[in-house]
């Protein structure tokens, strides 16, 4: 008896920034645990990102920055299959057939849409000023990302929850009209068990997210690193106060990069007073450097030679591309234009 197939898992981080800490944690860490499960795919959303990114110096620093930053944090490349969304232009001829299955009225709901439309009601503005058919379309394009590698679960944080929604509602709407001769897989989205535990608080306290302004690079040096760790708005408990490990952005920090007999140690300590937020502050900087001193020498190196980052990504591009022009074959057929 044959195996039977290991199921496909499928993720993409859209470049438009350098990886901070909150990705790793939240996404990327979870993404490559996942991977050890399924026969997993995992690209660099590239021409997503041209909805916000204008100047090609950028998306090209940030997509290598993306891609370094997953085989530095210890994806293996020839077990995942890890590729650039432009290097698999099926993706967008599915694309057109699957906005053929989209209901328009569906489109009209989607969050990143609907937010933009009310941020110009407030302002006064017309409806729709300042979006492109690129932020329009978002989710038509991500379905297909999703849809061409057949892709049966989609890891992602709960504010990708309803795309992935919509990439099964729209892979639906194609299977009631030619499942008979083809039908799409339907995929599942999947949010990490720890959840909000996977939820890096920045420097200010908020969720950490670069339009915040409140980020820890994850490959910055070590003093800088240490610089920003420093930077961590704490509250007026004088040194011998007992701190409540909870409540506190530096204990969030540390969190993920201890386990738990250590994590109990900490909050033992801080509870008891006596533990001042400058030491607190020395301790997570020494952890962040504990974990991240290795990974930082290789994504260095990855993004210092562009060969090397390059051979990766094109023997990634082409098994994924050998994929999804299977599947854009069966799709093709299946509508009636072979
Ligand atoms: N929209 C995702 C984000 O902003 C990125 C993305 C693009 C993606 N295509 C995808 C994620 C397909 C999962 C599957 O984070």
């Amino acid at each position: 008896m044959t195996a039977p197939a290991r199921r496909i898992s499928l993720t993409g981080i859209k470049p438009t920034g350098i990886p901070h800490l909150g990705n790793y944690v939240g996404a990327i860490r979870p993404a490559i645990e996942l991977a050890r499960d399924y026969d997993a795919f995992y690209f660099i959303a590239d021409y997503h990102a041209l909805t916000t990114i204008r100047d090609p110096g950028e998306l090209d620093l940030y997509t290598r920055s993306v891609a370094a930053t997953w085989v530095a944090c210890g994806l293996d490349p020839e077990r995942v299959t890890l590729y650039r969304q432009s290097d698999v232009p099926e993706t967008f001829e599915l694309q057109w057939v699957l906005s053929c299955m989209t209901a328009k009225g569906m489109m009209n709901r989607a969050h990143a849409y609907k937010a933009a439309r009310d941020r110009n009601r407030e302002a006064g503005l017309d409806e729709d000023d300042g979006v492109s058919m690129g932020l329009y379309n978002y989710p038509v394009l991500m379905a297909a990302d999703i849809i061409v590698m057949g892709a049966d679960v989609v890891p992602v944080g709960r504010d990708q929850i309803q795309h992935v929604e919509y990439a099964r509602d729209i892979a639906e709407r194609f299977n009631q009209a030619y499942g008979d001769r083809f039908a799409l897989p339907v995929p599942e989205h999947v949010t990490s068990s720890d959840g909000d535990r996977n939820t890096l608080p920045g420097l200010d306290g908020r969720k950490m997210s670069k339009s915040y302004d409140n980020a820890i690079p994850l490959f910055g040096d070590a003093r800088s690193t240490r610089k920003l760790v420093r930077r961590i708005t704490t509250d007026s408990t004088p040194v011998e106060d007992p701190k409540d490990p909870d409540s506190s952005t530096l204990f969030a920090l540390y969190a993920p990069f201890a386990d738990a007999a250590e994590q109990e140690e900490l909050r033992a300590r801080m509870r008891a007073g006596g533990m001042g937020w400058g030491t607190l502050k020395d301790l997570v900087a020494d952890r962040l450097e504990e974990h991240l001193s290795g990974p930082r020498a290789r994504y260095d190196e990855l993004m210092e030679d562009r060969a090397q980052l390059d051979a990766i990504l094109a023997a990634g591009g082409a098994r994924a591309r050998e994929r999804a022009s299977a599947l854009v074959g069966s799709v093709r057929a299946a509508v009636g234009i072979a």
